[in-house]
């Protein structure tokens, strides 16, 4: 089965993990600060934090920033869930801006907009998380101006853009976001299994996401109310096991000394694609922003199925009788049961998100993908 994404392991991979395995820690010990520190370097940020995955990254950033009932945070519709979910774990209220046509990233003159619409009813935005969809940054200055000018937090769900680089910068995210979150997934560009981490340059919310990491426990003795002696700790605020264990930090310390060639090789398919179907007709391929360099987690072909005469999930089900699983990023959130009928929302409310769900298929795209199938997904969609 050809899948849109996979992950890529080496033997490098399996002996830094079975090393792991051998020696005396398997979860707290030191490969989760050593991959802490090279996530650091990487990116930029003055303190990371590694945690399970990318949701309980989103959770923990709510719950530090403080979102609570009656706040309003903004994302957009074409992400994963987890990226909407993690405002109603806070108890605050999410709402959606649609994406820019181009980007596919949310749309900054219309976050703006938002964001006086709420002023006029005497509300104000608590936050903004933006999505680097694909592997596209955002337009992250426009953002930064806008949070400033309005005095919100701006969060950088970063998920799916490990090694972008935002105006030649690679090292971007940390620079115009409070708090960037990650995901290691497998489908990711590099991966723990499962596995996230929140980056910031902000002391105080680092601490926060780490005390939150491990039940709110804490040993600092600026803040312990009592010191019975080397074992105590006090909790004074619920958190949650939100740990990674060791053996996925030494596995995501081998991988992201790999990421700049990972990118080179999604780059080189991305090239091929674009080559193939930029000059068909019915179809949009992925436009790259003259600031940015994509990361290409996916890649996402528009194809006008209804001026095709073609149904797309007719489509979708030949394609996997041929062992090709088309993938599609995303159902917008705003049409999913749950926010609709919590939150009111309704189908026609962020029109270029919904006419690009309808066109969006995203092709196969991963290190491992050889040249034979990437001919194939060439044929397959010039045939159409
Ligand atoms: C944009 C985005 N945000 C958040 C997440 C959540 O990450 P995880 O699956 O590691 O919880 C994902 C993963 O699919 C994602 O693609």
């Amino acid at each position: 089965m050809i899948s849109y994404g996979k992950q890529t392991i080496d033997q490098s991979d399996i002996e830094a993990v079975v090393q792991i395995l051998k020696s005396d820690w398997l979860t707290q010990g030191p490969a989760v600060e050593t991959f802490e520190n090279d996530l650091n370097n990487y990116f930029g940020s003055k303190y990371a934090c590694a945690v399970a995955n990318g949701t309980a990254a989103l959770h923990l950033t709510g719950l530090a920033l403080g979102w609570q009932p009656g706040d309003i945070v903004i994302t957009s519709p074409i992400t994963f869930l987890a990226t909407a979910n993690c405002i109603v774990y806070a108890g605050a209220t999410p709402d959606f801006v649609d994406i820019d046509p181009v980007s596919y990233t949310i749309d900054p003159n219309l976050v703006e907009e938002k964001i006086k619409s709420y002023q006029s009813k005497g509300q104000k935005v608590k936050a903004i998380i933006g999505v680097d969809y694909a592997g596209h940054p955002c337009d992250w200055k426009s953002l930064r101006t806008i949070a400033d000018k309005y005095d919100l937090q701006l969060v950088n769900d970063n998920c799916h853009a490990l090694g972008a680089s935002y105006f030649g910068d690679k090292q971007y995210a940390v620079k115009y976001a409070d708090v960037v979150i990650q995901s290691y997934h497998p489908v990711k560009h590099i991966t723990t299994g499962e596995g996230g981490a929140i980056l910031t340059n902000n002391a105080k919310i680092y601490e926060k996401v780490r005390r939150l990491r491990t039940h709110g426990m804490t040993k600092d003795s600026d803040v312990l109310r009592n010191n019975d002696g080397p074992w105590y700790y006090e909790m004074h605020e619920v958190g949650y096991n939100y740990r990674i264990t060791d053996f996925q930090c030494a596995l995501g310390t081998n991988q992201l000394r790999k990421l700049d060639a990972f990118i080179d090789k999604r780059r080189l398919i991305a090239q091929k694609y674009d080559d193939a179907f930029s000059k068909i007709g019915c179809s949009i391929t992925p436009s790259v922003e003259d600031y940015s360099d994509h990361a290409y987690h996916l890649y996402p072909l528009q194809i006008d199925f209804d001026k095709l005469g073609l149904n797309k999930k007719e489509y979708f089900i030949d394609m996997k009788k041929i062992n090709v699983n088309f993938q599609v990023h995303y159902i917008p959130i705003h049409i999913q049961p749950f926010y609709m009928k919590k939150y009111g929302f309704k189908l026609g409310d962020f029109s270029i998100s919904e006419t690009f769900y309808n066109r969006e298929v995203s092709l196969p795209i991963y290190p491992l993908l050889n040249n034979e199938d990437a001919d194939k997904i060439c044929s397959l969609i010039n045939d159409l």
